[in-house]
């Protein structure tokens, strides 16, 4: 007897560990992650393999990208999650986009002569916005997770704790910004080696950091709006130029908003809403292609015809777009299909329009750069596409007292005056003006794209060009029967945006011939000095449910943005 129930033990307990295994297996197979960072890659995995849901694991992989890959996003930045819940269906944008503090005003920015002060908008107090990235982590943790916010946060806290391994990039980024973190407040002790960029293999370790995220997985999101971190935040952004009150992060809210759904060709996409800009133009170009028979993507005829469409797309952004909270915004006019056909019908195939001579079509109704992006799909089905930001590398160069958070500059991405571009060499008009409260504009666009072959969640950092890299890498997935995501993170791009009138290519990619043939139809080529971007793809199928995910091999190069 002793014997036998020795046996059923014995048996009972090999089962759990084989079913253990094969579980673990499983859910590696029918799950994915696609983050800048394989340590975030690695902490979203830890959290999926505990039992956590996409969502615990979303929060794991932004927690852990704002440690070791500061100068892209992070708890002082802000940003857009496209989330979608296997269960009900239910898809839903969180906007954590930063808002302009109350007390901003636009004379901040100029001086008496009526000239841009340099660099207001990207250096110092003035440049920052309230954040929102920490109310994001806890509002995705509480009400779409199945862990608490201390579990999530676990991986990023022992990252900042025990430090983590400079790699490659962050050393040639922190080269390339070291004069900006050598003059910023707190930058240098937080992110130098002595006062010098760190090489490659250097313990970066913030514990400092480690103890705000401690802060947030006990306080959720009043132990990073109010309390002690508040006033370090309020503090250092005042003596840096700022005016930020207490009451702007008392009552900063992440928004949840309708994503903006259509359809191209057959595929279902839903992408980024307002304040994004992104989505909006992502739809708006692929309405004006559906008219035209596209080759190859990257053959020069295709090329002229999304250049045309990106160049009507983004012209209708400089018009018309800014926070539709605070603005009216003729949304509904601008992604009609109709009125796609009508833009479209404008594009010559033989030649290129002047951004000038562009006529802007008036919609009848009236109605009311640096970045980081992450994609998660997880067994059960439920997907992220969140991309992140603080804006420009290493963001204001603001580190906050004793709190490890650097502050963003999401205050350029306002339009300050018609004549005057962001760094994106965007140009804006009164729908993004800068006033209190409210959330500047925002390229980032991060989709779901839904076939037969099953679903893509894709998005990208860059500034304005990350429009059409999402929109080439749509392009090129539904052009393709087989699936290639390596493909689709690979392949050259080219970017157009209404102004500069000009098309900007990669340095690689092109041939002497593509850029003659893109000449004779009368654009203006510039090749960048460097690639861009750095987009992540997960895919999962629908014939056999197994995830696969792609990261752009770009990630290991950098550019400006
Ligand atoms: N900060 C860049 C963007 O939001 O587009």
């Amino acid at each position: 007897m002793k014997t036998r129930r020795r046996f059923v033990l014995w048996y009972v307990l090999w089962s759990l560990v084989l079913s253990f295994f094969s579980c673990a297996a499983a859910q590696e197979k029918n799950a994915a992650i696609a983050s800048a960072h394989p340590l975030a890659t690695a902490a979203g995995h830890e959290i999926l393999k505990r039992g956590g849901n996409a969502f615990d694991a979303a929060v794991a992989v932004a927690a852990a990208l704002a440690v070791v890959e500061p100068y892209s996003s992070g708890l002082g930045g802000g940003g857009f999650w496209l989330l979608h819940r296997a269960a009900d269906g239910h898809q839903v944008m969180v906007d954590a986009r930063e808002t302009a503090p109350a007390g901003i005003t636009r004379d901040l920015y100029f001086d008496r002569d009526g000239n841009p002060i340099k660099s207001a908008t990207t250096q110092g107090g003035r440049a920052a916005a309230i954040p929102g990235a920490a109310a994001a982590l806890a509002h995705i943790a509480q009400r779409y997770g199945r862990f608490s916010l201390n579990e999530s946060l676990a991986p990023a806290i022992r990252y900042a704790r025990e430090g983590f391994k400079v790699d490659p990039r962050y050393a040639r980024v922190a080269r390339l910004r070291e004069r900006f973190l050598q003059n910023g407040m707190g930058t240098a002790r937080a992110f130098l080696d002595g006062n010098q960029a760190p090489l490659p293999g250097y313990v970066l370790r913030q514990p400092e950091l480690a103890a705000t995220f401690e802060l947030l997985a006990r306080g959720g999101a009043g132990g990073f709006y109010s309390g002690r971190v508040a006033q370090a935040l309020v503090a250092a952004v005042n003596a840096a130029g700022g005016v930020w009150r207490p009451a702007d992060l008392e009552s900063y809210q992440v928004i949840e908003r309708a994503p903006i759904r259509f359809s191209y060709r057959g595929a279902r996409i839903t992408t980024a809403a307002l304040p994004s800009a992104g989505g909006v133009a992502l739809a708006q170009s692929l309405g004006m292609l559906e008219r035209f028979q596209l080759g190859m993507t990257g053959a020069a005829d295709t090329a002229h015809f999304v250049i045309e469409a990106l160049r009507r797309a983004f012209q209708d952004r400089a018009l018309y777009l800014g926070d539709s909270d605070v603005v009216p915004v003729p949304l509904a006019s601008l992604l009609d299909k109709a009125y796609a056909q009508r833009r479209a019908a404008t594009i010559d195939p033989a030649a290129a329009t002047k951004s000038d001579a562009l006529p802007a079509e008036r919609t009848t109704r009236s109605e009311s750069g640096n970045t980081t992006h992450f994609s998660v799909i997880d067994a059960g089905g439920n997907r992220v596409a969140a991309t992140l930001t603080i804006n420009l590398l290493f963001g204001a160069g603001i580190v906050a007292g004793d709190t490890g958070v650097l502050l963003n500059n999401e205050m350029d991405d306002f339009s300050l005056r018609g004549d005057v571009p962001d760094a994106f060499r965007l140009r804006g008009g009164a729908a993004n003006a800068l006033a209190p409260g409210k959330r500047p504009l925002s390229s980032m666009t991060p989709t779901f794209v839904e076939d037969d072959r099953g679903v893509l969640v894709l998005g990208a950092p860059g500034g304005s060009r990350i429009v059409s890299q999402v929109l080439l890498a749509i392009l090129e997935y539904l052009r393709v029967p087989q699936i290639d995501l390596r493909r689709l993170v690979d392949m050259p791009r080219y970017h157009h945006q209404y102004w500069p009138d000009r098309v900007e290519i990669e340095p690689e990619g092109f041939t002497p011939e593509w850029r003659a043939a893109i000449e004779a139809k009368g654009h203006a080529v510039q090749t960048a000095n460097r690639k861009w971007g750095n987009m992540q793809v997960v895919f999962k199928s629908k014939q056999t449910g197994i995830a696969e995910a792609a990261s752009d091999p770009r990630g290991a190069d950098v550019g400006w943005y």
